[in-house]
């Protein structure tokens, strides 16, 4: 697996100890180290209550070793891999990677989970020998979970170290891996975030509500159920004001566009301390009442909040009937009302940008459909969305007037993108089902593989998925290796079939 046999974490905060939880699910031993022995042990304590768990198991935690800087540093000498995820400052990186040097083993890579600063900058200082093992490991929140893991190489790292990584995490620990350049925000926060202060100038302007917008920018556009101001109030207004301050200091020719500039109200909701569901409230509020509990929505005008409002967007109801997502989009960039209007200044102005900025940040188109649709769980990639919506529609709905040079082609996008892998899929497109009934199949993988497919409504279990699940058993132990239970569906179960 890339030979990561230990590894050693340093920061046990938000960030640092779910990633340690992580490595100890794929069975690597972790070294979890912050400034002193009892702030890292807090760090794990703080760890294995979160909801949803990072670990696999409890009982994966026991793979964790805790310890401080102060003592336990020459215990990195032991480590294939040394992650640094602690505060984001570039001047105590330097410092805390400076006295990590002496101790790396010859072989061990070591890497920065930073989310803005250079991957270059830090390691200024550090020996080439330490340079050529050094890169950018940028995992999102919460690690387990998001499958995009950005891997940054420098001009000195040595091409065997990134490869070493990426093979490791991919195989070992289940990540979607894009390599990035090392520019500010990477791939991922760089493109998603200026949609999202694209999103927050309109809430701001007062011309749309908080679930006007959350309707329009969620499943109808291909993204998650919890659209934009529920992932907000999950991730935290403060880790995001963060990042877009950082991305609009480093980049001063975005900037002076306001490209990364948040409208006033995300400060005066900082300033009370409304970041989301940490504190309690954002953009959202949980109220408990005599009844159980209620969500009330936040007002931005008047920083109250009040009860929930239904949208009223009939253009967003009427292009959500279609199955098509494109199709959707379609009819949203061309709407003339109020949702046209809105998804035109906020999706369209985002796939421009990204059109604009991929050859900057990425190796490939195909880099960026990967980095949105693991990192911020976009359906379709941005240039999936030109190809699929149409360069002409978008460059229409934006009053361009011609497509930006990375969408000229759609050849080379597609081309870009590269075969995907769907083992399933072509094993089911090679040979008819090993047997089949209403709710499942049974699939040959190849390799003395088989598979139990549901293809029941909603992939629900009911006694025809129990008796596929019973012969595949029956099977796999006469003529395979291995079984497994699977399916290409976006949720694997609705549970029981009730
Ligand atoms: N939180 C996120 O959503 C997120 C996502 C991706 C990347 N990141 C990046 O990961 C890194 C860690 O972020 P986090 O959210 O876990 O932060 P955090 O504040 O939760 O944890 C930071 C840790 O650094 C330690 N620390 C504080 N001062 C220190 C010092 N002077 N020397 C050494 N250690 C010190 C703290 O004890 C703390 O445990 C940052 O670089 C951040 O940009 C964060």
């Amino acid at each position: 697996m890339g030979h990561v046999r230990s590894a050693a974490v340093l920061g046990a905060g938000t960030m640092g100890a779910q990633i340690a939880a992580h490595l100890a699910n794929a069975g690597v031993p972790v070294l979890l180290l912050d400034l002193d022995a009892q702030t890292a042990a807090a760090g794990l304590q703080r760890a294995r209550k979160l909801k949803p768990d990072p670990f696999f198991t409890p009982d994966a935690a026991r793979l964790i070793t805790t310890g401080g800087f102060d003592a336990d540093l020459p215990r990195v000498a032991a480590c294939d891999w040394i992650i640094e995820a602690i505060v984001e400052r570039l001047d105590v990186k330097q410092a805390l990677l400076a006295q990590v040097e002496p101790h790396r083993g010859a072989d061990a890579a070591v890497s920065s989970n930073t989310s803005g600063i250079p991957i270059a900058d830090i390691a200024q200082g550090r020996s080439p020998e330490f340079r050529r093992h050094w890169l950018g490991t940028h995992f999102f929140n919460p690690p387990r979970y998001l499958q995009l893991l950005e891997i940054i190489p420098t001009a000195d790292t040595d091409a065997g170290v990134v490869d070493r990584i990426a093979r490791f995490a991919d195989r070992g620990l289940g990540k979607g891996v894009v390599v990035a350049r090392d520019t500010p925000g990477f791939i991922a926060n760089r493109i998603g975030m200026y949609g999202a202060a694209r999103t927050l100038e309109l809430l701001a302007d007062g011309e749309f509500t908080v679930e006007e917008i959350d309707a329009l920018t969620g499943p109808l556009i291909g993204r998650a159920k919890s659209a934009t101001f529920r992932t907000m109030d999950i991730a935290g207004l403060d880790i995001l004001a963060h990042v877009a301050a950082d991305l609009d200091r480093r980049l001063p020719g975005e900037a002076e566009h306001g490209a990364f500039r948040l409208p006033e109200l995300v400060g005066a909701l900082l300033d009370k301390g409304w970041i989301g569901e940490k504190a309690g409230q954002g953009f959202y509020r949980k109220e408990r009442t005599p009844e159980g509990s209620r969500i009330l929505t936040l007002d931005p005008a008047s920083l109250d909040y009040r009860p929930r409002q239904s949208p009223r967007l009939p253009a967003a109801d009427a292009a959500g009937a279609s199955e098509d997502l494109a199709a959707r989009i379609r009819a949203l960039l061309q709407d003339k009302g109020r949702a046209g209007a809105f998804t035109r200044a906020t999706l369209g102005r985002t796939l421009v940008y990204a059109a604009e900025t991929a050859p900057a940040i990425a190796h490939s188109t195909g880099d960026v459909d990967r980095a949105m649709r693991w990192g911020f769980g976009w359906e379709l990639g941005p240039f999936e969305l030109w190809e699929a919506v149409g360069v002409e529609t978008i460059c229409e709905a934006c009053q361009l007037p011609e497509p930006p040079a990375a969408v000229r082609d759609l050849d080379a996008v597609r081309r870009a993108r590269g075969p995907e892998l769907r083992i399933l899929r072509s094993a089911r497109d090679e040979r008819p089902p090993v047997r089949r009934n209403a709710g499942a199949s049974l699939v040959d993988l190849g390799d003395g593989v088989l598979a139990v497919e549901f293809h029941s409504k909603m992939n629900a279990i009911g006694g025809d998925i129990v008796d596929m699940l019973q012969a595949g058993v029956r099977e796999a132990e006469q003529h395979f290796d291995a079984l497994v239970v699977g399916n290409d569906a976006a949720a694997f179960s609705a549970g029981a079939n009730l």
